[in-house]
């Protein structure tokens, strides 16, 4: 690949499992089938890429309101897919962790996240973040009101340290697959300086290639901070 200059965290909104069923015929719930694949395969090519955070845009708050249908045909292809992951996470020695209000979320899908929390903890070649039930906006206003229910002003840093990614470094390169050019309450606070990469690849065809394209994007991309 082209270009040494390596994002050490890159977020993905994985968007367009239903166009790319809806292409093919096929239900809704079969694109889930392979965004969750393309997801899984993804993952482990992110990390032999030398990117040592990955946040993957699994599930909004927004999301959250569609048909019961649809939410749990995700929920059953999470409670199928998750623990086996899990494992092979655990094995390559990287730790994951769930971000998202788990309130929102069926009691046996959590009791599955927190044994995949605490079977991967302290893994250290990289971390894995998954936004599930997950909105940016909710996610500031519950730093700002733990700051409030303080009775204190808190700093940037110690702002930043109050969100759901806690010190995990602030994403270098967003991705967005599927064609739409916003940021639908993804890390809105985080990402205020990130690159960000559009693709119209709808994401189970956001192949390993694909992910490549973009790193050598990002490669060649200029970041200031708002410097000259
Ligand atoms: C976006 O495509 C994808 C999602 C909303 C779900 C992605 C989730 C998974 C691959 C599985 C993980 C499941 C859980 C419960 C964590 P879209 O449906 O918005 O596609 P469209 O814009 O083409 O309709």
């Amino acid at each position: 690949m082209e270009g040494s200059r390596i994002p050490r965290h890159v977020a993905v909104i994985m968007d367009g499992n239903g166009r790319w069923a809806k292409k093919r015929l096929l239900p809704r719930g079969a694109g889930h089938k392979a965004g969750m694949n393309r997801m899984i395969a993804l993952s482990e090519h992110i990390f032999d890429r030398g990117v040592t955070f990955c946040t993957l845009y699994a599930l909004s708050t927004e999301n959250l309101s569609r048909p019961k249908e649809e939410l749990d045909g995700l929920y059953a292809l999470f409670r199928e897919y998750f623990p086996r992951n899990t494992q092979t996470l655990k094995k390559k020695n990287i730790t994951l962790k769930v971000i998202g209000d788990r309130a929102l979320l069926p009691a046996d899908v959590v009791r599955l996240i927190c044994e995949g929390e605490a079977l991967t903890a302290g893994g250290t070649r990289g971390t894995l973040l998954l936004a599930i039930g997950y909105g940016g906006r909710q996610d500031i206003l519950s730093a700002v009101n733990a700051a409030v229910r303080q009775g204190r002003e808190v700093g940037m840093e110690e702002f930043s340290a109050m969100l759901s990614t806690g010190d995990i470094p602030e994403p270098d390169l967003l991705i967005r697959t599927g064609g739409e050019v916003r940021l639908s309450n993804f890390l809105l606070w985080q990402s205020a300086y990130s690159e960000l990469y559009f693709t119209d690849v709808l994401f189970p065809d956001f192949s390993d290639k694909e992910l490549d394209r973009a790193l050598e994007v990002y490669a060649g991309r200029e970041r200031r901070f708002g410097k000259i």
